[in-house]
């Protein structure tokens, strides 16, 4: 396996896998890598013949008052996964590599970017879809996957790739779980056990929700409503609960199609997000 730290390298790797006819999926990280980032690269390796696990704590998409500067981190591990997983690269520039001047040139995905976690987090998904541009003009992947637990910014990603004709596909995979529901994610190491238990509810509100669905309930409304009371019981703060067109993503009243039940909860500065996507046609 490569450790790839600079710009010049990774693009010359690339472009003599690509001239060899060969395939990159590129898996895009911050690190800290957990199941649910390796099921990404399970499936980059199915698909592809090089993968690529691209690891940037990426300032831009932090906001001041955000955890960036607690945000967990321990490459000798993610390594070790990495190599065990049969990665071909890791690329892991530093800050100075990645923005060697400040930016004056940001991506900016409109609308689908202002709702959801856009509300409390303004400046995110510039931060983000910035990022995952300057990562395709540099690992040059055919392929990119990401998990559904982003799903707001798979969505952006998927509409910044169509509206800037990035000849990437971009590829959603299934939110991975703890047993016990709660979806993985490199922050849940910083909840309590008193949260840690909590934070299951977030998993059951949205299984409710579902039951509630199957059972015929086309009110918007009355299922935010019930997974509201579920998560007031707990310690978390709600940000937001919230139901929209699964393609789209917006708001909606009556429950048909494809929706998505999206919900972030914070506790005390651990935000945590996770979703279900209700196909209503299969129900
Ligand atoms: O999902 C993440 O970990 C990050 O937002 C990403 C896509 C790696 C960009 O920094």
């Amino acid at each position: 396996m490569k450790i790839i730290e600079t710009i010049e390298e990774m693009q010359s790797f690339a472009n003599q896998t690509i001239t060899e006819g060969k395939h990159i999926g590129i898996v895009p990280t911050m690190g800290y890598l957990h199941d649910g980032h390796m099921s990404l690269v399970n499936r980059a390796r199915l698909d592809n013949e090089i993968v690529v696990v691209s690891i940037f704590v990426n300032l831009a998409q932090f906001s001041p008052n955000e955890d960036l500067s607690t945000y967990p981190h321990d490459l000798e591990a993610d390594k070790t996964k990495c190599e065990d997983s049969n990665v071909d690269v890791i690329f892991c520039p530093n800050e100075k590599e990645m923005y060697p001047s400040v930016p004056l040139t940001w991506v900016n995905v409109d609308i689908i970017t202002k709702y959801l976690c856009g509300i409390n987090r303004p400046n995110h998904f510039k931060g983000v879809t910035t990022i995952v541009a300057k990562l395709f003009n540099i690992v040059k992947p055919s392929k990119s996957y990401f998990g559904q637990k982003d799903y707001q910014q798979n969505r952006v990603i998927i509409k910044m790739v169509e509206d800037l004709n990035f000849d990437v596909k971009i590829i959603t995979c299934p939110i991975i779980r703890e047993k016990d529901g709660l979806a993985m994610s490199s922050r849940n190491k910083y909840l309590d056990e008193k949260q840690r238990k909590e934070a299951v509810v977030l998993n059951k509100s949205l299984e409710r929700a579902k039951w509630l669905i199957a059972r015929g309930e086309t009110n918007a409304s009355k299922i935010e409503f019930e997974i509201k009371q579920m998560i007031n019981k707990i310690s978390g703060e709600i940000d937001y609960i919230e139901i929209r067109n699964a393609k789209n993503l917006y708001k909606i009243e009556l429950i048909q199609d494809d929706v998505l039940i999206a919900l972030a909860v914070t506790f005390d500065n651990i935000r945590l997000i996770d979703n279900i996507i209700i196909n209503n046609k299969k129900l």
